[in-house]
């Protein structure tokens, strides 16, 4: 079985397929009845060890309105609470004979240590700082029908680089993709191994706006600090956050995306945020319940006795 953990190894023409996909799946959301029966039958389970609203909610849509049964494992109702292992756990879900897994974790690998326990596809929502792979690929679909080509295309990504599971996977698909990727953060939370990543790294982030055609701004993950130095919410607007002066210095036409949850007036101003025409977040929503569609029809087509993918 194939799952999805992650975007690196991803061939670029394997992203561009997920992409073309999804397209479909635009389509059908945008209709009055959004429904196909394509994953009858099947029972998709979502196992979320984090708090999320996007990522949970559009899975949850996703395999509904595909045809599957969708059970939502509550964690903090859950035997987890009384000291179950992840395997363990894994293990039991593996057992009712789910067709797909997606799960969201706070440490980095606990999505794959469960893909190895279980004989369906897993598909990661999130583990730690590693990868956020559908968010990823939802920001690609969102960036592919703005801009229509991803070579060459100027992308900023600013804020908390070094926690951010979603820079990783932009990185890593938009990097595949042939975008020139420059990524701004404070000095304490940029990777110290940014240079690996085939991107251009700034600290100033007037200068790394010059020109862009793509800003996707990313909040302090406070919950994964560890001592870093980080400015005060007032600094970092000042010198990190995005307000329409700032964004006058990237391309007239560059668009403004923020994965959620945003920081209204920290990370991002509220006019900017609500930019009309400018302004892609709630687009990217709705571009993440088609690209989640996407993945689980895809994913599951060998359990449905389908050609596999690629
Ligand atoms: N972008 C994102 O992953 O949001 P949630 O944490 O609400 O799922």
């Amino acid at each position: 079985h194939r799952g999805l953990l992650g975007l690196a190894g991803l061939a670029p023409h394997e992203i561009l397929f997920l992409l073309d996909e999804a397209e479909q799946w635009v389509e059908l959301n945008r209709q009055p009845t959004k429904r196909v029966d394509h994953l009858r039958g099947l029972t998709i389970i979502n196992a979320f060890y984090e708090n999320s609203t996007r990522t949970l909610l559009s899975f949850e849509i996703a395999g509904k309105r595909l045809g599957a049964d969708v059970v939502n494992m509550s964690v903090g109702q859950s035997s987890v609470k009384k000291g179950e292992t992840l395997i363990d756990t894994a293990m039991t879900l593996n057992a009712m004979r789910a067709d797909a897994i997606v799960i969201r974790h706070a440490s980095s690998g606990a999505v794959r240590l469960i893909a190895e326990k279980v004989d369906c596809p897993v598909l990661n929502a999130g583990d730690g700082q590693h990868e956020h792979p559908t968010q990823g690929l939802l920001d690609a679909l969102t960036i592919k029908r703005a801009k229509g080509e991803f070579v060459g295309l100027k992308v900023v990504i600013c804020g908390d680089i070094l926690h951010s599971r979603v820079a990783r996977s932009n990185i890593l698909a938009l990097t595949a993709l042939g975008a020139d990727v420059r990524v701004c953060a404070p000095p304490a939370l940029m990777p110290a191994d940014i240079e690996r990543m085939r991107v251009t790294p700034y600290h100033d982030f007037d200068a790394a706006l010059k020109d862009a055609d793509v800003v996707m701004m990313l909040r302090l993950q406070n919950e994964r600090m560890t001592g870093q130095f980080i400015p005060s919410p007032r600094e970092y607007r000042h010198l990190y956050g995005l307000s329409v002066d700032r964004l006058a210095r990237a391309a007239g036409d560059a668009i403004v995306m923020h994965p959620g949850p945003m920081n209204r007036g920290v990370e991002i101003d509220s006019n900017v945020a609500d930019l009309p025409g400018r302004s892609l977040i709630t687009t990217q929503v709705e571009m993440g319940v088609a690209m989640r569609m996407a993945c689980l029809e895809v994913l599951t087509r060998k359990a449905r006795k389908l050609e596999g993918w690629q």
